[in-house]
């Protein structure tokens, strides 16, 4: 459907034996040979980095990407390049130089996820202080943000560290129930401009499969191809470490 465009989905869980995605070398090939399939041309690989539910160093990541870029098959997959999904988990971060903080391949974004409940000023000191060190925060799914969901006010907090946000694709696709916090905020948040990527956040080809190509056009049946355009350049974007901007829809 946008076979013109070049797909770049920026937060995926393809890397075998890690975290909550992949458990074997067999699952990842199944869901990379999926994503291709459904159009997607490069990914970046965004493993859980200091989430309290797995422990998984940066070294484990480099092996496992380094693995999958030596695999003959890599023809038929996206390209890729290695990210992870950096968990603000303050007192982990304590340990840690600036220069140690994962980023999207050599670009400098970085793809932060906050604690979903307890968006603490500390939470947004450490945000600003990411943007501080000249790199770019992209805030992976708010619309999961409890606090976000009861209170609209704080996007303009969160956006005021110079972040950008990523929604998650699932909450665009046509199945998606739309009474669902999660999904209408999403939607919210897409409609009223805060928005600047969408990306699959995908675990595996059931649960938590890889629906970019899927979201972008439930967003092109509500808001036109215009908006899904913006979304598709602005992934382009990071992979190229280019600037990107909010989408506007309307
Ligand atoms: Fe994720």
């Amino acid at each position: 459907m946008y076979k013109h465009y070049t797909i770049t989905d920026i937060h995926t869980h393809v890397l075998p034996n890690l975290d909550d995605g992949p458990e074997n070398m067999e699952e990842t090939e199944h869901l990379l040979t999926a994503m291709h399939a459904v159009g997607v041309d490069r990914i970046f690989c965004t493993s859980h980095y200091l989430s309290p539910s797995f422990e998984v160093s940066l070294q484990q990541m480099t092996s496992a990407y380094d693995l999958l870029q030596s695999t003959p098959q890599k023809s038929a997959w996206p390209a890729l390049q290695l990210g992870a999904e950096m968990r603000v988990h303050l007192q982990q971060l304590e340990r840690l130089k600036d220069s140690d903080w994962p980023r999207l391949g050599d670009t400098h974004y970085i793809l932060l996820e906050l604690p979903n409940l307890g968006l603490a000023q500390t939470t947004l000191q450490f945000v600003k202080r990411v943007t501080s060190a000249g790199l770019h925060p992209i805030i992976a799914h708010p619309e999961r943000l409890v606090e976000l969901q009861k209170s609209f006010d704080l996007v303009d907090q969160l956006l005021a560290t110079g972040a950008s946000f990523q929604l998650t694709a699932s909450c665009f696709i046509p199945s998606a129930k739309a009474d669902r916090p999660v999904n209408r905020l999403a939607w919210t948040l897409l409609e009223t401009g805060y928005a600047s990527v969408i990306a699959s956040d995908s675990h595996n080809t059931n649960a938590r499969p890889p629906a970019l190509v899927a979201a972008y056009q439930g967003i092109e049946e509500r808001f036109g191809e215009k908006a899904v355009i913006q979304l598709i350049e602005n992934a382009n974007k990071i992979w190229q470490d280019d600037e990107i901007s909010r989408v506007a829809v309307r």
